[in-house]
């Protein structure tokens, strides 16, 4: 311990208190000022031109803002499944439904479409199967005879004949909602670990997996899922798509190609039935793998990615690795396989999910850089960025857009309270960014717009407004893998939208 002498004390506060006097004036005003503008202008929409419509309905925005701000509820800060019925109450919610959000670029191919259309349209069509596992959790099946028994599994039942047996079906229905999905009354309870929600949200991907590659059902969850997204004001979707064997009643079985091809034919009979005048709705697939395949599987996996994309040029965007980055294996371990299209001189955008992770330092952590390194087009979560300067800087300086995912970030636990998730810092300093929804209906999230609310009230605070907004939705096309022609296009009819949704809802 060090005493110091009590007259040297006293001799440096006097310094101090001197010190002060000295300078005892209150900062210039048009300092603070010029210094609160330079932090204004540098945020996510900071430096849009806005027009007396627009300001006007950022001053309502800004009002209902600090009035849900108040509440000892704070969506944001609460678990999305408390927060639900809060946010679907809000009347922002409600406006960021109807606003044109532009394009969802980050969502998986099988969790598009809310649960309850799996159960109360798929599971009620003939010959469903279910069989219970021993650790409780269902598997479905299409199939025109009795299915041969799957191992660890109760026997196949025909969900026709349990349903009659039961005469009441609302349980059964609501067992295989929850099966399908994550929800549940005590989140902190029931998911105590990361490795506790992975390991539902993965049990949940298997339940529904026959359901979902039943070629006629694959068809009309997307073509339902379009439908979704489209009710949510999305205009354009790129889709994480595994493309996986899809099969007929007959055992007959599709592949890759034919998926891809049932997306395109789908698309474009969405496209022509919806009966609305607009000029562009298309949307492009992502090839995904899985990352925790062998290096050979993954070179498979790139080498059908090019002959796909050589197939099918309008839709095939480009590729990715998916599944938990934490136990899977991390893109270096990948790399030659990355390579390939280099060596092949063949174009294949990537689109890397990468630092979906709390875990510093490790292998997967090297995931940012990686990706970058080889040239990834946008990335997928980003949630490691703030710890990777360099990346960080690459990311900005190449305009590699982060595809920020709010609600999964807090379900699979990166975060919990919103206000604290890292993309905050993203956005107070304009980093190029779009938000998306990931796996929304795992989460019990619909298209884009509960994500939104959550970027909006929580991740922006009192800072973000209609601005903000804008150049989230104009981000959205911007950093798509539409062709610059395209972009232009839908650019222009976003604008057209977007003025309209202005001129309806400012008052
Ligand atoms: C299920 O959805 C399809 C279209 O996707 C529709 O034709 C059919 O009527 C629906 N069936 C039920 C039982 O809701
Ligand atoms: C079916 O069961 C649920 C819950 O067990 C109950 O709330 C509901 O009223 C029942 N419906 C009918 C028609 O009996
Ligand atoms: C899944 O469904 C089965 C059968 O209805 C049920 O016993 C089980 O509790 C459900 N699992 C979950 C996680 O809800
Ligand atoms: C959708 O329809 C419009 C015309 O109504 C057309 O210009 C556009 O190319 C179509 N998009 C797709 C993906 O088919
Ligand atoms: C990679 O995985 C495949 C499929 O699981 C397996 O057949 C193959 O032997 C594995 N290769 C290596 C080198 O481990
Ligand atoms: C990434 O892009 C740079 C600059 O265009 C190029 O030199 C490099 O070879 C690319 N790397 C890969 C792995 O494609
Ligand atoms: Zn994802």
């Amino acid at each position: 311990m060090l005493h110091w002498p009590e007259s040297h004390q006293v001799a440096v506060v006097s310094v101090l208190l001197c010190w002060l006097t000295l300078c005892w004036c209150s900062p210039d005003p048009r300092l603070r000022e010029s210094l609160m503008q330079q932090e204004a202008s540098r945020q996510t929409g900071g430096r849009l031109l806005l027009t007396e419509a627009e300001l006007r309905l950022s001053a309502q925005l800004h009002k209902l803002k600090e009035q849900e701000m108040k509440s000892s509820d704070f969506p944001p800060a609460l678990h999305f499944f408390k927060a639900k019925p809060l946010i679907q109450r809000s009347l922002i919610y409600s406006l960021l439904q109807r606003m044109p959000k532009g394009a969802a670029l980050h969502v998986h191919d099988f969790s598009m479409v809310g649960v309850e259309w799996l159960v109360r349209n798929v599971t009620y069509r003939p010959h469903c199967y279910m069989c219970i596992t021993e650790d409780q959790s269902v598997r479905l099946l299409f199939s025109s005879g009795q299915p041969k028994p799957k191992p660890q599994c109760s026997s196949w039942m025909l969900l026709e004949s349990l349903r009659a047996k039961t005469g009441n079906t609302t349980d059964l229905d609501n067992s295989l909602i929850r099966n399908l999905t994550l929800f549940t009354e005590d989140p902190e309870a029931a998911y105590p670990s990361q490795d506790a929600v992975w390991k539902r949200f993965e049990q949940a991907f298997t339940s529904a997996w026959g359901l979902v590659t039943y070629a006629p059902v694959f068809k009309d969850y997307y073509y339902e899922g379009l439908r979704q997204f489209y009710m949510d004001s999305i205009m354009y979707l790129e889709l994480r798509a595994l493309l996986p064997e899809t099969y007929e009643l007959d055992g007959s079985t599709h592949d890759s190609a034919w998926g891809l091809k049932t997306y395109q034919d789908v698309t474009r009979q969405f496209n022509k039935t919806r009966h609305i005048n607009v000029e562009i709705e298309c949307s492009l697939g992502i090839y995904v793998c899985l990352r925790r395949l062998n290096a050979s599987m993954a070179w498979k996996a790139v080498e059908e990615a090019m002959n796909l994309q050589k197939a099918f040029p309008e839709i095939m965007a480009g590729f990715d690795l998916v599944g938990r980055e934490d136990s899977g294996r991390p893109l270096w371990y990948f790399k030659e396989a990355l390579s390939l299209p280099g060596e092949r001189g063949v174009n294949l955008p990537f689109f890397f999910h990468a630092g979906e992770t709390d875990e510093e330092g490790t292998d997967v952590d090297g995931n940012l850089l990686d990706a970058l390194l080889f040239n990834t087009s946008r990335i997928g979560h980003g949630f490691a960025l703030l710890r990777h300067p360099v990346a960080k800087a690459l990311s900005r300086g190449k305009g590699v857009a982060v595809e920020v995912c709010p609600i999964s970030n807090q379900v699979l636990k990166l975060v919990s309270d919103l206000r604290n998730h890292p993309a905050a810092v993203l956005m107070s300093e304009g980093h190029p960014l779009v938000i998306s929804s990931d796996d929304p209906a795992m989460f019990g999230a619909s298209g884009l717009s509960h994500d939104f609310y959550e970027a909006f009230v929580g991740l922006g605070g009192m800072n973000s407004h209609i601005g903000t907004l804008k150049e989230l939705a104009m981000n959205s096309i911007r950093y798509s893998s539409l062709s610059p022609q395209l972009k232009e296009k839908a650019l222009d009819l976003w604008q057209r939208k977007w003025d309209k949704f202005v001129s309806e809802n400012s008052q």
